[in-house]
């Protein structure tokens, strides 16, 4: 498969700290990526750039066979890409629904080249429509009319996941979807994206590495701005250098 998004020498610096340092990363089309590495090694970083919330010191970002480096991120959303956010950012005075469907239309009509997207019907029909599909994907067609301040965090992650998947993906950028979680919650979120990854192509960020060694084909481990190791799980785990950053030093665990 070609690489839907790809990084070449890819770099941010923040005054003289280096975040993200001369990174070359690839994730072929379909496949479900992980990234993992310590706090601060640049993981969320990275996703700024891939999603253009940040412009890279050096270096530059393809995706779907486009250089999209000079691209802010409503025209990177227009092309496919989705992302959610370390901490949940959903607007908490307004329901569930009416959140879903103003985001999605926000972010589409941002990413629509015509600007007027509001006045088109057909186009409303169905975004109403892919909001209608994602709320039930995510399990919570049932409290659509609930106040989102109402919501457990669960389900506060899962109606960001839903605005997401309502903007039918081609990419799905996930930082860290179990972070602060309870294990029963951890569940229906790695069960929704067992479900749903067949659809688009995801990379996951997440520093609960054992929960998610099932559902990522190729693991990319992160540190200090660095990719130090990458390749098939059970042998990114056992990688010395994995193990050296991530429990101190070497165990015989492999
Ligand atoms: N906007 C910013 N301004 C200045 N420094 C920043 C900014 N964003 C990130 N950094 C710094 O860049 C480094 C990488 O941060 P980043 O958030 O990418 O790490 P991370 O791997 O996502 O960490 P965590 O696992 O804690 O989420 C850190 O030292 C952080 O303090
Ligand atoms: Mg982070």
């Amino acid at each position: 498969m070609p690489d839907l998004i790809s990084t070449s020498k890819l770099s941010k610096s923040f005054g003289g700290l280096v975040a993200v340092n001369r990174v070359d990363f690839q994730v072929p089309e379909g496949q479900v990526a992980g990234v993992i590495g310590p706090n601060g090694s640049g993981k969320t970083t990275l996703f700024n750039l891939l999603s253009g919330y940040f412009r890279p010191t050096a270096g530059s970002v393809r995706f779907l066979g486009k250089e999209v480096t000079d691209q802010p991120p409503y025209a990177r959303v227009g092309m496919g890409m989705a992302r959610t956010f370390q901490l949940v950012s959903v607007f908490n005075s307004l329901s569930v629904w009416e959140n879903l469907v103003l985001s999605s239309f926000h972010r589409r009509q941002q990413g629509s080249r015509l600007g007027s997207f509001f006045f088109k019907p057909a186009r409303e029909a169905s975004t109403l429509a892919d909001c209608r599909q994602a709320l039930e994907t995510v399990r919570l067609q049932d409290k659509a009319g609930v106040f989102t301040s109402e919501l457990s965090y669960g389900d506060k992650r899962m109606l960001e996941i839903a605005i997401a998947l309502s903007l039918q993906p081609k990419l799905l950028l996930l930082d860290e979807p179990l972070a602060g979680l309870s294990d029963h919650e951890i569940g229906e979120v790695l069960q929704l994206l067992h479900e749903v990854k067949d659809n688009f192509t995801l990379v996951i960020i997440e520093h609960k590495i054992s929960k998610i060694t099932d559902l990522v084909q190729r693991l990319s481990v992160m540190n200090e701005g660095s990719l130090i190791c990458e390749g098939e799980p059970g042998a990114v785990l056992c990688d010395p250098n994995v193990r050296e950053c991530y429990w101190g030093r070497e165990t015989d665990a492999c």
